[in-house]
Protein backbone atom coordinates (compact mmCIF):
# COMPACT_ATOMS: atom_id res chain seq x y z
CA UNK A 1 0.00 0.00 0.00
CA UNK A 2 0.61 3.54 -0.39
CA UNK A 3 1.85 5.79 2.52
CA UNK A 4 -1.66 8.09 2.01
CA UNK A 5 -3.40 4.48 1.79
CA UNK A 6 -1.96 3.82 5.65
CA UNK A 7 -2.76 6.77 6.67
CA UNK A 8 -6.36 6.62 5.64
CA UNK A 9 -6.28 2.77 6.76
CA UNK A 10 -5.12 4.31 10.44
CA UNK A 11 -7.63 7.20 10.46
CA UNK A 12 -10.37 4.87 9.54
CA UNK A 13 -9.64 2.50 12.76
CA UNK A 14 -9.17 5.71 14.63
CA UNK A 15 -12.53 6.85 13.55
CA UNK A 16 -14.25 4.20 13.63
CA UNK A 17 -12.61 1.79 16.12
CA UNK A 18 -13.61 -2.10 16.16
CA UNK A 19 -14.44 -3.82 18.98
CA UNK A 20 -14.66 -1.05 21.34
CA UNK A 21 -16.01 -0.85 24.41
CA UNK A 22 -16.68 -2.53 28.05
CA UNK A 23 -17.03 -6.60 28.25
CA UNK A 24 -19.73 -7.38 31.37
CA UNK A 25 -17.62 -9.95 33.88
CA UNK A 26 -14.47 -10.56 31.84
CA UNK A 27 -11.73 -12.71 32.59
CA UNK A 28 -9.25 -10.12 31.79
CA UNK A 29 -8.83 -6.69 32.38
CA UNK A 30 -5.60 -4.63 31.89
CA UNK A 31 -4.54 -0.76 31.86
CA UNK A 32 -1.98 0.13 29.77
CA UNK A 33 -0.13 3.31 29.60
CA UNK A 34 2.35 5.38 28.20
CA UNK A 35 4.25 6.97 30.61
CA UNK A 36 5.58 9.64 28.17
CA UNK A 37 2.14 11.46 27.08
CA UNK A 38 -0.10 9.83 29.58
CA UNK A 39 -2.32 7.79 27.13
CA UNK A 40 -3.76 5.11 28.06
CA UNK A 41 -5.94 1.52 26.89
CA UNK A 42 -7.81 -0.53 28.59
CA UNK A 43 -8.18 -4.42 27.31
CA UNK A 44 -10.86 -6.89 28.12
CA UNK A 45 -10.69 -10.30 27.42
CA UNK A 46 -12.94 -13.61 27.53
CA UNK A 47 -10.91 -16.77 27.62
CA UNK A 48 -11.51 -20.14 26.67
CA UNK A 49 -11.03 -23.05 28.39
CA UNK A 50 -8.13 -23.27 25.82
CA UNK A 51 -6.85 -19.63 26.32
CA UNK A 52 -8.14 -18.39 23.69
CA UNK A 53 -9.43 -15.50 23.12
CA UNK A 54 -13.64 -15.58 22.86
CA UNK A 55 -13.88 -12.30 22.81
CA UNK A 56 -11.97 -8.77 22.97
CA UNK A 57 -12.87 -5.20 23.41
CA UNK A 58 -10.84 -1.87 24.61
CA UNK A 59 -11.78 1.12 25.73
CA UNK A 60 -9.16 4.28 26.00
CA UNK A 61 -8.18 7.91 25.34
CA UNK A 62 -5.03 8.81 23.02
CA UNK A 63 -3.61 9.78 20.06
CA UNK A 64 -4.72 8.67 16.28
CA UNK A 65 -2.07 5.83 16.25
CA UNK A 66 -2.24 4.42 19.53
CA UNK A 67 -5.70 4.29 19.57
CA UNK A 68 -5.72 3.17 15.94
CA UNK A 69 -3.32 0.16 16.62
CA UNK A 70 -5.19 -0.82 19.86
CA UNK A 71 -8.33 -0.86 17.12
CA UNK A 72 -5.91 -3.43 14.83
CA UNK A 73 -5.00 -5.46 17.58
CA UNK A 74 -8.08 -6.30 18.64
CA UNK A 75 -8.82 -7.91 15.69
CA UNK A 76 -5.99 -9.37 14.86
CA UNK A 77 -5.81 -11.59 18.58
CA UNK A 78 -9.59 -12.41 18.46
CA UNK A 79 -9.61 -16.48 18.47
CA UNK A 80 -5.53 -16.65 19.17
CA UNK A 81 -4.19 -18.14 21.97
CA UNK A 82 -2.78 -16.20 24.92
CA UNK A 83 0.61 -17.77 24.32
CA UNK A 84 0.42 -16.91 20.50
CA UNK A 85 -0.30 -13.37 21.62
CA UNK A 86 2.80 -13.13 24.09
CA UNK A 87 5.00 -15.02 21.25
CA UNK A 88 3.64 -12.40 18.57
CA UNK A 89 5.77 -10.14 16.81
CA UNK A 90 5.88 -6.51 17.06
CA UNK A 91 6.34 -6.79 13.44
CA UNK A 92 2.93 -8.52 12.80
CA UNK A 93 1.49 -5.19 14.00
CA UNK A 94 3.68 -2.75 12.98
CA UNK A 95 3.86 -3.94 8.88
CA UNK A 96 -0.35 -3.76 9.10
CA UNK A 97 0.10 0.02 10.58
CA UNK A 98 2.42 0.97 7.37
CA UNK A 99 6.07 0.88 9.05
CA UNK A 100 7.26 3.97 7.06
CA UNK A 101 4.15 5.81 8.60
CA UNK A 102 4.37 4.71 12.08
CA UNK A 103 7.91 3.77 12.50
CA UNK A 104 8.93 6.99 14.60
CA UNK A 105 5.99 6.44 16.91
CA UNK A 106 6.41 2.96 17.86
CA UNK A 107 5.49 3.76 21.65
CA UNK A 108 2.15 5.30 20.36
CA UNK A 109 1.81 2.02 17.66
CA UNK A 110 2.37 -0.70 20.40
CA UNK A 111 0.26 0.39 23.16
CA UNK A 112 -2.42 -1.98 22.84
CA UNK A 113 -0.16 -5.04 21.99
CA UNK A 114 2.14 -4.30 24.99
CA UNK A 115 -1.01 -4.50 27.31
CA UNK A 116 -2.48 -7.59 25.56
CA UNK A 117 0.97 -9.09 26.06
CA UNK A 118 1.01 -7.82 29.38
CA UNK A 119 -1.73 -9.94 30.16
CA UNK A 120 -1.18 -12.81 28.17
CA UNK A 121 1.67 -13.27 30.15
CA UNK A 122 -0.20 -13.36 33.54
CA UNK A 123 -3.20 -14.92 33.42
CA UNK A 124 -2.02 -18.66 33.56
CA UNK A 125 -0.38 -18.38 36.79
CA UNK A 126 -3.93 -16.21 37.90
CA UNK A 127 -5.84 -18.88 36.55
CA UNK A 128 -3.60 -21.51 37.83
CA UNK A 129 -5.25 -20.33 41.59
CA UNK A 130 -8.53 -20.12 39.88
CA UNK A 131 -8.65 -15.86 39.93
CA UNK A 132 -9.27 -13.39 36.96
CA UNK A 133 -6.88 -10.73 36.31
CA UNK A 134 -7.99 -7.77 37.00
CA UNK A 135 -5.20 -5.44 37.00
CA UNK A 136 -4.75 -1.20 38.19
CA UNK A 137 -2.45 0.49 36.00
CA UNK A 138 0.55 -1.52 33.95
CA UNK A 139 2.60 0.57 32.39
CA UNK A 140 2.87 -1.07 28.89
CA UNK A 141 6.58 0.45 27.40
CA UNK A 142 7.88 -0.97 30.89
CA UNK A 143 6.42 -4.63 29.13
CA UNK A 144 8.21 -4.19 25.58
CA UNK A 145 10.63 -7.20 25.13
CA UNK A 146 12.09 -5.19 22.27
FE1 LIG B 1 0.58 9.09 23.67
FE2 LIG B 1 0.76 8.44 21.16
S1 LIG B 1 1.15 10.39 22.02
S2 LIG B 1 0.43 7.11 22.84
Amino acid sequence: MERSEYIEFLLDHYNNPRNRGAIDDPDILVNGGNPGCGDVVSMYLKVDDDNRVADVKFEGKGCTISMAGASLITEMVMGKTLQEIEEMPYADLIDQMGEDVVKSRLRCATLGIDTLKGAAREYPSRKAVGQKLIQPIVLAHTLSTD
